[in-house]
């Protein structure tokens, strides 16, 4: 297993690019198992995630090629319905391929995708969704099996309220509902750029969607979609964590290729914790070279959906808030186990307690590097920034989670000064 090694305290500074969105890559692949006809993604990331569901889709029979920020698939001659375990276990967005499948096929066999790291996360609300939409699910042997037995074939429009804000939730009844016949409503709708993404690429095969970016979205189901061109949107959380690892070692970056209006909430954080922010149509420059007493200010943080801040940059700001001068109360309302980066952070040198969902994070001058462990996608990232602001070396371990979101995420560092290298180990090592 792969080990990353940081010497902290290395100013960033200089600019970076940013990639395309995971988030919106892996709803946009599963899409394409919507149409017949060919599916062109471009500006994709390059991670595992992306490599996981293009695997997962070559054994449906979807023929894709990745060739760079390029992807092209051909969901043609799709053959098989089945998203086996051994795949979703490891990628809980596969259940990203069952509306999809279910509103072209009528059938998909998904296994569930259990616990993870972050908490118990279940698909409730997207079986919830589909059985409104006319499906007929069962779970056997860990299996959600899923048909369509309508008298056309075809799931049919519904007024949906889901019972809470999901994201892949929102994406799979979209997807569905796109084929479905008549109108389907949903209601308490996902509002993240992604869900546009997503809305856009729809529209761009054909299929008759409004309201996306608001909590209701209004689908007129059509009976078939095709294929279509399409450029995926900037990692906003890509970007995010760029910014705090900037703001955590005192620099000035500007990351290219992103889309400032989707960071309004970090944004505003990051001011109040004194960055300097500037932004043009693509880009955000941030400058944290001349930080009134040297260090950021502490800045309270609760997670929230779309508009508000990311549970997926909660890990990031905490490893700046550690380092801020005050204290500062982060509470995370959308996972129920999401603060697991919190003991790597101590082995730093933070200071944080821990009650219920709400950290306490007391800043102290200075963190000294240490060995420490990735847990999940976002605490690794998380333990990054920490690291690149520490005094010495930190080594993280198991940096397969960071693998799975980033791309090329410590050659991008070096490139804005960090002194940040790959320590390869032999499978198994
Ligand atoms: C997506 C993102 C992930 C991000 C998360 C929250 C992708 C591929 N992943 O994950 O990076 O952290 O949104 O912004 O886009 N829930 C249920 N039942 C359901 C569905 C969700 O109880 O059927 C709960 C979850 O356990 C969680 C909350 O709802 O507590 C939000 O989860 P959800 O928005 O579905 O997260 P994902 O779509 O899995």
């Amino acid at each position: 297993m792969d080990k990353l090694r940081i010497t902290g305290q290395r100013v960033l500074q200089g600019v970076v690019q940013a990639s395309g969105a995971k988030n919106a890559a892996l709803p946009l692949m599963a899409a394409a198992l919507l149409t017949a006809e060919r599916v062109h993604l471009h500006n994709a990331p390059q991670l595992m995630d992306v490599r996981t569901l293009a695997k997962l889709l070559r054994s449906l029979g979807v023929r894709v090629e990745q060739e760079g920020g390029d992807i092209h698939l051909d969901a043609a001659a799709v053959n098989h319905f089945e998203a086996s375990y051994d795949l979703v276990k490891t990628m809980r967005a596969s259940i990203l391929v069952l509306g999809p499948l279910l509103a072209r096929f009528g059938q998909a066999r998904v296994s569930l995708p259990g616990g993870c790291a972050i908490g118990a996360r279940p698909v409730d609300q997207h079986i919830k969704g589909l059985q409104a939409l006319g499906a007929q699910i069962e779970v056997e042997h860990g299996y959600i099996v899923a048909r369509v037995s309508t008298p056309s074939g075809r799931l049919r429009g519904a007024r949906i309220t889901t019972d809470m804000v999901t994201v892949t939730g929102t994406e799979n009844l979209m997807m569905a509902a796109a084929l479905a016949e008549g109108e389907t409503l949903i209601d308490n709708a996902a509002r993240e750029p992604e869900i546009i993404d997503l809305a856009n690429l729809l529209r761009g095969m054909g299929a008759q969607i409004s309201g996306d970016g608001s909590s209701q979205i209004r689908i007129q189901g059509v009976q078939s979609l095709q294929g279509v061109e399409h450029r995926i949107i900037p990692d906003r959380i890509e970007v995010g964590t760029f910014l705090c690892a900037a703001l955590a070692t005192r620099g000035d970056i500007t990351v290219q290729g992103a889309e400032p209006t989707h960071q309004d909430a970090l944004l505003d954080k990051l001011r109040e914790a004194g960055a300097h922010i500037d932004t043009g149509a693509d880009w955000i420059r941030l400058r944290a070279d001349a930080l009134p007493g040297g260090r950021p200010r502490a800045v309270s943080v609760r997670t929230t959906e779309y508009p508000g801040f990311a549970t997926d940059m909660q890990a990031q700001f905490m490893a700046v808030n550690c380092l801020a001068d005050g204290a500062a109360r982060m509470t995370e309302t959308i996972f129920e186990n999401r603060f697991m980066h919190v003991q790597e952070l101590v082995r730093l040198g933070a200071q944080i307690d821990i009650d219920g969902h709400t950290c306490v994070v007391r800043g102290v001058p200075q963190l000294s590097g240490a060995n420490v462990m990735a847990t999940d996608l976002r605490a690794s990232a998380g333990l990054v920034v920490a690291g690149l602001a520490a005094e010495g070396q930190t080594q993280i371990d198991r940096i397969y989670h960071l693998d799975r979101g980033y791309d090329a995420m410590e050659v991008k560092l070096r490139e804005l000064g960090a002194d940040i290298e790959r320590i390869k180990t032999s499978p198994g090592g």
